[in-house]
């Protein structure tokens, strides 16, 4: 199998160099070689090769930020994806993609199924939402991995961040009224080497075949607040730390231009089903990631 890998070097397009490279051939590109907001320039890469797979692990990631320039957030996470759709249907190649629980406004009460409506709180989750629909719209041949939380520790992420500052501050404050699924970006890479590898016969029959979105998250729902004090309590450099005391808050005390969704766990039930693929639990990737550091 010939594996085109968009965004490899983020989180998740890290782990999948490693993951992917089983199934075979790898092409990794980082926003250095390709910018995916270039359609133009994707087009060409697209026509330059023949893969049987593209995997995009590219995104406009800064929920923040795409407050300010949704525009931005639109390129990457709609048009891109529009054409990655576009040209997957002409070229005859199955396609890989990742969504985000903030497609939801998190007013729910038990996990989102895959079907409930999305109503996304923010730009970054619109932009997201609206890359989903494209290729809806376009019957593309596409997995759609919607995931959440995501974290490594090779970048900038809540684990990280949660073990810097506890090595720099007394007392951490948290929020308590986020409600998710954290998502170790190696876990995510396995998962989805493991669905690949189940179409490996014919790709993009395969992926056609299966085409359609499967939430894919870490086992176990948990507030922030409970999330950080459990980075803290399993680091095992905690000789390290400042930290005295970890405390929640409410996130209406700490605004930020995004509004997050409250409670949004992923029912993962229909990847289980379908591919019988199912990601560990959140803190079972915790503790085996902090000890591996
Ligand atoms: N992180 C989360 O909490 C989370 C939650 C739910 C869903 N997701 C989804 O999961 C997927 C993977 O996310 P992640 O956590 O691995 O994100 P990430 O670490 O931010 O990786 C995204 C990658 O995309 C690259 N990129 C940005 N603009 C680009 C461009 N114009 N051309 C080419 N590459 C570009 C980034 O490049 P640089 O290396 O230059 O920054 C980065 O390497 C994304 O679809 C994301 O929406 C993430």
């Amino acid at each position: 199998m010939r594996i085109l890998l968009l965004g490899a070097d983020g989180q998740l397009g890290h782990e999948l160099r490693h993951s992917l490279a089983f199934l075979g051939e790898v092409v990794p590109h980082g926003r250095a070689t390709l910018d995916v907001g270039r359609l133009d320039l994707l087009r060409e890469a697209l026509a330059a090769s023949r893969y049987d797979v593209v995997v995009n692990a590219s995104a406009h990631t800064d929920v923040d930020g795409a407050e300010r320039d949704e525009a931005a957030a639109r390129r990457l996470n709609t048009e891109a994806v529009r054409v990655l759709g576009e040209e997957a249907r002409a070229r005859k190649f199955g396609l890989v993609h990742y969504s985000t629980d903030f497609v939801f406004d998190g007013a729910g009460e038990r996990a989102y199924r895959e079907d409930d409506r999305a109503a996304p709180l923010n730009a970054y989750g619109r932009s997201k939402l609206e890359g989903e629909q494209a290729l809806a719209a376009l019957e593309a041949p596409a997995i759609v991995l919607r995931t959440a939380w995501v974290w490594s520790l090779r970048r900038k992420s809540f684990v990280s961040t949660i073990l810097r500052v506890a090595r720099e501050r007394e007392t951490l404050q948290v929020v308590d009224d986020q409600v998710g699924n954290p998502t170790f970006a190696g876990d995510l890479a396995i998962a989805t080497a493991l669905i690949l590898q189940q179409v490996r016969a014919d790709p993009y029959a395969g992926v056609a075949a299966n085409k359609g979105i499967y939430h894919a998250a870490g086992k176990g729902a948990v507030s922030r607040y409970d999330f950080a004090r459990a980075i803290v309590a399993e680091d095992p450099r905690r000789q390290e730390h400042r930290v005295r005391a970890v405390e929640p808050v409410d996130s209406s005390r700490v605004p930020l231009p995004a509004t997050r969704p409250k409670h949004a766990p992923l029912d993962c039930g229909k990847l289980r089903e379908r591919f019988g693929v199912e990601l560990p639990t959140w803190e079972s990737s915790l503790v085996r990631a902090l000890t591996a550091r």
